[in-house]
């Protein structure tokens, strides 16, 4: 034994007689992980949070949450002299006077760009391969928090420095709590300390955002990876894989060495575009006042949908017992908002309500084997992409030579023809693609090989595909609809046979399918080749 193995052979001695920490760690770290590029966008979002959590800090020691009036008397030169508030001249003297500073508020910026890229490309790729069935409904219940979290935690964020563009964000955020009927007026009094934009607004969000939400998302990142751990996580079907095992290596040392590699490559992507790539530049826009607004103001990405939501809203408003109901803003602000969020959140539980289908899944579905999930998950997202596409309305239209009604009419309309159409093209897409891997497991692979034979005809020469491929292409299940009863014996309607009747139509919907080839179908037609 070396001096070294001794030495940490000691340590390690030390810490296991006071903790006992040593069986835990063996069974643990030799936990087996499933592997697959994709599980890696959970981690992206990980890392992301602890870039996040650094550079934040850095922040902190600069950044002054006030709207106490100073006189900018800094080294950018266009704003000196300016009344401003110390929130703002403490964002330019970090970014113009503390060494690193404008570097760290870049990464900062980006990395909340990345954090969030991340949480909804990851949610797409847990929501289209179905790892929200059972037994991980509450997970995806506490995705669905983190998501919303992060859109108000970088909201906020981006709210802080009382540049021109972040006050006409809060300003609309005021419109929003508004437009709540009775109580929103007394909202927007409490969250602003009176009349907006008042001085209470920027210290208040302050805290909440350095101190409220990160503190819940430690807790929620915390429960949703010890949920990972204790559910185990998914896998795609394979050779050897069911749904009972998981085939994968082990989280020391195989794990622990990837996942520490791809921290750096993240952190390095993060800190590379920080350097290099401008990202708000305040300095350009200038101090608040509530005045003033500048052409082409944009909300970052995760926002924009919503901006483009109330962009598109046509004015109604009703007027009522001395209240004003702002239609135009309640609707795409809150209430469209409240359905989407919702209905997320509670997919797992109406999916598994449509198909009757309440047991475990471990094995993940390829997108095209689920062809109604598929389809809604495209719908939802045509919609949310025609909402973003109108929050740059403005930019759009400037830079393609349009009007900005022209914009309006395309979202107005789109957003409600576009996504019924990506709902049945998807869902065609899938059945055309389930109808080739049948095709592919009966006809075998396409060569690209024309032979002529004897009687002048050309064919194709097919090559059968290896029988390990051909497995992975007709392991699927294929759920067959309800049959839920809509009378009983004596040919009577049952009670709730009305919502039977519903959940027959939607779960025969769900159950549309190519028939995936049979053994005997395969051993029939290979007497052909
Ligand atoms: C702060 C944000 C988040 C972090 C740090 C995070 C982290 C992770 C990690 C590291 C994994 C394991 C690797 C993987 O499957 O990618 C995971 C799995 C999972 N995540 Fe997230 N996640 C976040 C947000 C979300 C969201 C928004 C949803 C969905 C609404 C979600 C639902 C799930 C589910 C259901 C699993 C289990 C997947 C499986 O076993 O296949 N997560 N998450």
């Amino acid at each position: 034994m070396t001096a070294r193995e001794r030495i940490a052979g000691n340590v390690a001695g030390y810490v296991d007689d006071r903790t006992g920490a040593a069986k835990w760690m063996k069974k643990n770290l030799t936990k087996v992980f499933p592997d697959h590029w994709s599980f890696l966008l959970g981690e992206i979002c990980l890392y992301s949070f602890v870039i996040l959590l650094l550079s934040g800090t850095f922040l902190t020691f600069w950044f002054d949450p006030s709207m106490k009036e100073v006189v900018y008397d800094g080294s950018y030169e266009p704003l000196k002299g300016l009344e401003m508030s110390a929130a703002y001249a403490s964002t330019l003297d970090i970014s113009f006077e503390v060494r690193g500073g404008l570097l760290m508020r870049q990464i900062h910026h980006w990395a909340a760009l990345i954090f969030m890229v991340g949480i909804v490309v990851h949610l797409l790729r847990v929501y289209f391969t179905g790892a929200f069935r059972k037994p991980r409904e509450f997970n995806w219940i506490i995705g669905v928090g983190l998501l919303t979290l992060g859109i108000v935690e970088g909201f906020l964020g981006y709210s802080l420095p009382d540049d021109l563009l972040s006050g006409t964000g809060i300003r609309i955020a005021e419109a929003i709590i508004q437009a709540l009927p009775v109580v929103g007026s007394y909202l927007a009094f409490f969250a602003f300390g009176g009349a907006f934009p008042g001085e209470a607004f920027i210290p208040r969000i302050y805290t909440v955002h350095v101190l409220l939400l990160p503190g819940i998302f430690l807790a929620l990142i915390t429960v949703h990876l010890m949920l990972v751990w204790y559910q185990k996580h998914t896998q795609f079907p394979g050779p050897g894989r069911t749904e009972k095992n998981v085939v994968g290596y082990p989280l020391m040392p195989v794990y622990m060495a990837k996942a520490g590699g791809f921290f750096f490559i993240v952190f390095g992507v993060t800190a590379f575009l920080g350097a290099v790539a401008s990202i708000n530049p305040i300095w350009l826009y200038g101090p608040y006042t509530p005045g003033q607004i500048s052409a082409g103001s944009q909300p970052d990405w995760y926002m924009g949908w919503l901006d483009g939501l109330v962009r598109m809203a046509p004015p109604l408003e009703t007027h009522a017992f001395g209240y004003t109901i702002s239609w135009n803003i309640l609707i795409p602000g809150l209430i469209l908002p409240g359905i989407m969020f919702t209905g997320l959140a509670l997919y797992p539980f109406i999916e598994s309500w449509a198909t009757g289908d309440k047991r475990e899944h471990h094995l993940l579905d390829r997108p095209r084997n689920a062809p109604n999930r598929t389809a809604i998950g495209a719908m939802a997202l045509t919609f949310t992409l025609v909402s973003l596409l109108n929050g740059g309305n403005d930019i759009i239209a400037t830079t393609f030579d349009l009007t900005i009604n022209q914009m309006m009419w395309f979202s107005r309309i789109g957003v409600i023809v576009l996504p019924p159409i990506a709902f049945v093209v998807t869902k065609r897409l899938c059945l055309s693609l389930q109808r080739a891997d049948r095709d592919l497991v009966l006809h075998g692979r396409e060569t690209g090989r024309l032979v002529r034979m004897p009687s002048g005809e050309f064919v194709e020469v097919h090559e059968p595909i290896s029988a390990e491929k051909a497995w992975l292409l007709t392991s699927h299940e294929q759920l067959a609809p309800l049959e839920l009863p809509e009378h009983d014996s004596a040919g009577v309607r049952r009670p709730g046979a009305i919502k039977n009747k519903i959940r027959n139509r939607i779960s025969r919907a769900n159950a549309v399918a190519v028939p995936k080839a049979t053994a005997t179908e395969r051993r029939e037609l290979e007497g052909h080749h």
